[in-house]
């Protein structure tokens, strides 16, 4: 079972033939949304919409312990495939481009950012050397290469608070830091994912440039965000087919 997290822009993915939805409840609390479950070709798929259905949960109140718990324990996924919308930063990484990082930096804070949270369970720390799965990023890469949709394979994804965007300075710092796009929910959604030894890797599409860089030099253009993630998330669509249909 592969499990898709649709984050800004991706609430429903069309070439799901749906079998059925659930409400699940999990000891977290409630995750964002039912989890809609079908087939892609023969690949079994759960779908989750991160921000719910009408999109009305901020990053910040994201129940992600909630929605991880969900897809690995009630809907048994093997492998999570997560769908964000990020700023761009790295001069090559403008509005458009698709990436699937391999690196995170963690800049979130007041999170619920951890299964062993004390009480009965032992303290147990993860290896989070490499936060995303190796061999998951490869078959998304590889996706993307035999049906010809340009990836940039290497980037460090740098998870903000939000929900309001970055000042330049912000951004400025984050760039001196390594990373080289910024998004709102990559943490503690990858960690979740690791605690539960479940495979995560993430399809970022860039909707805008990372302020004070590019066209956003001096305000972010809101309106054109939405023409350019349906766009790009048009092709996250077709990897995530193709990855479905190569699956064995
Ligand atoms: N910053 C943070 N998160 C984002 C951005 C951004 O510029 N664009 C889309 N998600």
């Amino acid at each position: 079972m592969l499990a898709i997290i649709g984050g800004s822009g991706l609430t429903q993915l069309a070439s799901l033939e749906v079998t059925r939805r659930e409400v699940v409840r999990t000891p977290y609390g409630e995750p964002s949304a039912s989890l809609t479950f079908g087939r892609i070709g023969t690949q079994e798929v759960v779908f989750l919409a991160r921000h719910g259905h009408g999109h009305s949960i901020p990053p910040h109140r994201v129940n992600y312990r909630a929605n991880l718990w969900a897809l690995v324990h009630a809907a048994k996924a093997t492998g999570i495939v997560s769908v964000a919308s990020v700023g761009g930063i790295r001069s090559d990484l403008g509005t458009g481009k698709l990436v699937v990082p391999h690196q995170i930096i963690d800049y979130t804070w007041g999170r619920p950012a951890t299964f062993y949270d004390g009480g009965e369970s032992p303290v147990i720390h993860v290896d989070f050397t490499e936060p995303y799965d190796r061999s998951l990023r490869e078959r998304l890469l590889c996706a993307g290469d035999a049906i010809g949709v340009p990836l940039s394979g290497a980037a460090v994804y740098a998870t903000t608070q939000g929900p309001r965007l970055e000042s330049a300075a912000e951004i400025n710092r984050l760039e001196r830091d390594g990373a080289d796009i910024v998004g709102m929910t990559g943490m503690p959604e990858a960690v979740l994912a690791r605690e539960l030894e479940t495979p995560y890797a993430a399809i970022c599409a860039v909707a805008n440039w990372a302020a004070g860089r590019g066209d956003s030099a001096n305000a972010i253009a809101f309106e054109k965000i939405e023409a350019v993630l349906q766009e790009s998330l048009g092709q996250v669509r077709r990897v995530i087919e193709h990855l479905c249909a190569d699956t064995p």
